[in-house]
């Protein structure tokens, strides 16, 4: 059976080019990066020259980059960090911090612990389309708030929010500003300066990198305390040997994406519209999830009347083809989508959704796979379901 691998929100398989370049760093270069020695130096100088990479593709500085051990490392540090680091209201004593409900759960979770610390937060709610109103944002902020974070592009809807406007206001107020950027970098220009943030958070393995790697840029002077204690390396903000394979490869991974940005998405962008346009041709009672005008180029999210989101993955896996329901961290989990549910959704038209993503290396071979494969299993499910007709009445 020919697989179709429509998951790569979920993670994106390693480039070649990718594997080849970390190989050197498992086989002969294996020093540490903080031995003086001859190998300990041809580590360092792989680490630095990653660095220099991975600030290109999003318009930094090198001395602003610092490597972690992924996305959810990351937004701890930044959530846990910049509230920890940052001026309290002398008012009140108590911190404010300022969120979407559309997080992935590696800010929400943060955001919520610290709520069990007694800092204060809000979950701003996005519009119907998936995007929240920098208004919104603006209004909640409090003379006791010392930090914003919204995400840049959703994991589950694809919708890119408006983190450069919300980066003059966070400016303006002196108030520390991150976004979670893990699922836009690689696939849309990113820029530190131009969207005004001072936290970043990127992952490699959303960018045909090796997954337990990532990266957060710290703009020169933000106040940030440290998640764990040690020695000194990453100019004291992340101690731990550094993980030199995992962040050579995550240096080859920015390169390649800054060289092929343009070209992925347009070409990604195009298979997902032939396929969002087949699914709306071919089949009924379905509807598209996201704001179709502030959408990152390879996330389709649809919803399917009277069926269910896992039954559908489940089917779709034994015809060869992998999708998911929404976010890999919250499969398993009986409850609907946060972010869909966010959005307005029903719980039933939330539990009845689909997210088909795409990346480098599908082929329009693969649309149509998918294509057929899906026209055929929802067919077969609303058949055996009591939950549909094709009259559109609902039990
Ligand atoms: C938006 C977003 N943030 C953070 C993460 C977590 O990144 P990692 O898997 O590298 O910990 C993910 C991964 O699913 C994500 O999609």
């Amino acid at each position: 059976m020919s697989r179709v691998y429509l998951d790569n929100n979920a993670t994106t398989p390693v480039a070649p080019e990718v594997a080849e370049a970390m190989l050197r760093y498992l086989r002969e270069d294996f020093g540490n990066a903080s031995s003086v020695h001859w190998y300990g130096q041809r580590a360092r100088d792989a680490v630095e020259q990653a660095r220099a990479q991975v600030a290109r593709l999003i318009g930094a500085h090198p001395s602003d980059v610092i490597f972690t051990s992924g996305g959810t490392e990351s937004d701890n540090m930044s959530v846990f960090g910049a509230a920890g680091g940052t001026r309290t209201s002398p008012s009140s004593g108590t911190k404010h911090v300022i969120t979407t409900a559309i997080e992935h759960p590696a800010v929400l979770y943060s955001v919520r612990e610290l709520e069990t610390r007694g800092v204060d937060a809000t979950y701003v709610a996005p519009g119907a389309g998936g995007v929240v109103d920098p208004g919104e944002v603006s209004r909640a902020i409090r003379p006791e708030t010392v930090l914003i974070t919204v995400m840049l592009a959703n994991n589950e809807v694809g919708t890119l929010q408006p983190v450069a406007e919300i980066g003059r206001v966070a400016r303006e107020r002196g108030i520390t500003l991150h976004t979670d950027a893990v699922q836009a970098v690689g696939k849309v220009p990113v820029n530190v300066e131009a969207l005004g943030v001072d936290l970043l958070s990127l992952s490699a393995h959303k960018l045909y990198g090796p997954k337990g790697v990532g990266a957060l840029y710290v703009r020169k002077g933000t106040r940030l305390e440290p998640l764990m204690h040690g020695g000194h390396h990453e100019r004291d903000r992340r101690p731990g040997t550094e993980n030199v394979p995992g962040i050579v490869a995550l240096g080859a991974a920015a390169e390649l994406a800054a060289q092929k940005l343009d070209e992925d998405a347009q070409r990604i962008a195009a298979l997902r519209d032939r396929l969002q346009a087949g699914i709306l041709e071919h089949v009924e009672g379905v509807t598209v999830n996201g704001d179709a005008a502030h959408r990152q180029p390879n996330t389709l999210n649809v919803s399917f009347q009277g069926l269910k989101g896992e039954s559908l993955v489940m089917a779709l896996d034994l015809e060869g083809v992998a999708c998911s329901t929404g976010s890999a961290c919250s499969s398993g989990s009986t409850e609907p989508s946060h972010v869909l549910t966010a959005m307005g959704l029903s719980k039933e038209a939330a539990r009845g959704s689909l997210r088909l993503s795409f990346g480098r290396y599908n082929s329009e071979a693969d649309v149509d796979t998918a294509l057929e494969a899906i026209a055929r299993v929802v067919a077969r499910l609303r058949a055996l379901s009591p939950n549909y007709s094709a009259a559109g009445v609902h039990a």
